[in-house]
């Protein structure tokens, strides 16, 4: 019953969850498990732009500078989550922006200053930045999404963001990370023309982030390992950034064989793809995981239950880990 960043470590990989700096503070099990079970850590929230600068020109670095502390303290990576992200932008920059009153200009300022401040603040102790996160709309004939930043920087607005980025922290990894992009379709061809393109023109994109928000409703990506295998032809770092496995409750003997499997394609296809460095879950326990307060009457899409037992997914992930 080894942890899984122990058997992880085997294969060179890192096993990694997002952490909800709350429970981490008041939940001792909860924080115990972060430790012991995972060798890399994703701020669920607080390295966000609304949680680091609620107000403008006022950083609050204390929630992720614990994280990044800690994660050093017991040996973890840090993949920093997240540059520019059109959700979770704070107040004073989406109603300015709307008003009117920062204008395109000053909004390109903003935005590079952000950029800046924050990889900057990090400088040799995030592993990997996502740097603009789920840029590409959905559907059969992805285009960059409308955001913000697409209107007013323009749609070279992600180069610009990786240059900012690369020259803040020249060894950090960068990455574009999202949904619905862990099998072969529209959306993550789209994503891999696009790497193509940034990378022949030598921006810094170093790495693609698969979210796998899995939902027993859909098809289970089978096709994981070889859409993940294009971006590692083309050079690139490859990792699962925020895992879980969702279903409708209750749960029966189905559903959790099905998220036992859902959980281990993505692991195996991360195994079988060499520069696959990453496989993170988006929280490590149904207690307090995002899913049930986001889909209605859905929810166990963690690893460990709500008592932070281990589930059967868990036990599948360790024993596809030791498999190597
Ligand atoms: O911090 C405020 C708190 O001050 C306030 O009192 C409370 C009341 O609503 O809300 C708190 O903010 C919440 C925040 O999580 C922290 O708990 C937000 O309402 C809530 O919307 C936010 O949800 C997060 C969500 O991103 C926002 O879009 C989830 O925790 C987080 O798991 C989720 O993570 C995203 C990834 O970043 C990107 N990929 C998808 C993934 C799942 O949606």
């Amino acid at each position: 019953d080894l942890p899984l960043r122990v058997l992880g470590a085997r294969s060179d990989l890192l096993v990694g969850t997002a952490v909800d700096m709350s429970a981490y503070n008041q939940d001792t099990p909860y924080r115990e498990r972060v430790r012991t079970d995972f060798s890399a850590v994703t701020a669920e929230n607080v390295m966000k732009w609304s949680e680091l600068e609620p107000t403008r020109g006022q950083f609050n670095w204390g929630p992720a500078d614990q994280l990044v502390a800690e994660a050093r303290r017991n040996g973890q990576q840090v993949h920093g989550h997240t540059l520019l992200w059109h959700n979770q932008l704070p107040e004073w920059l989406t109603s300015g922006v709307a008003s009117g009153e920062i204008d395109s200009a000053e909004l390109r300022d903003i935005v590079r200053d952000h950029i800046r401040t924050v990889v900057g603040h990090f400088k040799g102790k995030v592993r990997a930045w996502d740097v603009v996160n789920e840029a590409f709309t959905d559907g059969a004939n992805p285009v960059l999404r409308d955001t913000i930043f697409r209107q007013h920087l323009g749609e070279n607005y992600i180069a610009d963001a990786l240059r900012w980025a690369n020259q803040a922290d020249p060894r950090a990894k960068l990455f574009l990370n999202d949904y619905a992009i862990d099998n072969v379709n529209a959306k993550s061809t789209a994503y891999f023309e696009y790497a193509k393109t940034l990378r022949a023109q030598r921006v810094p994109l170093h790495g693609m982030g698969f979210q796998g928000h899995l939902d027993l409703q859909y098809p289970i990506p089978i096709d994981a390992n070889e859409n993940l295998a294009r971006f590692d032809r083309l050079g690139m770092e490859t990792a699962f950034t925020e895992v879980d496995v969702r279903y409708f409750l209750p749960g029966d003997t189905y559903k959790t064989a099905g998220q036992v499997g859902s959980f281990n394609v993505l692991l195996q296809a991360c195994l079988l793809t060499p520069k696959c460095v990453m496989f993170t879950v988006w929280g490590f326990t149904d207690k307090y995981s995002w899913v049930p307060g986001f889909f209605d009457g859905q929810g166990e899409a963690t690893p460990l239950d709500a008592n932070l037992q281990p589930k059967p997914a868990y036990r599948g992930l360790q024993q596809t880990l030791a498999l190597g």
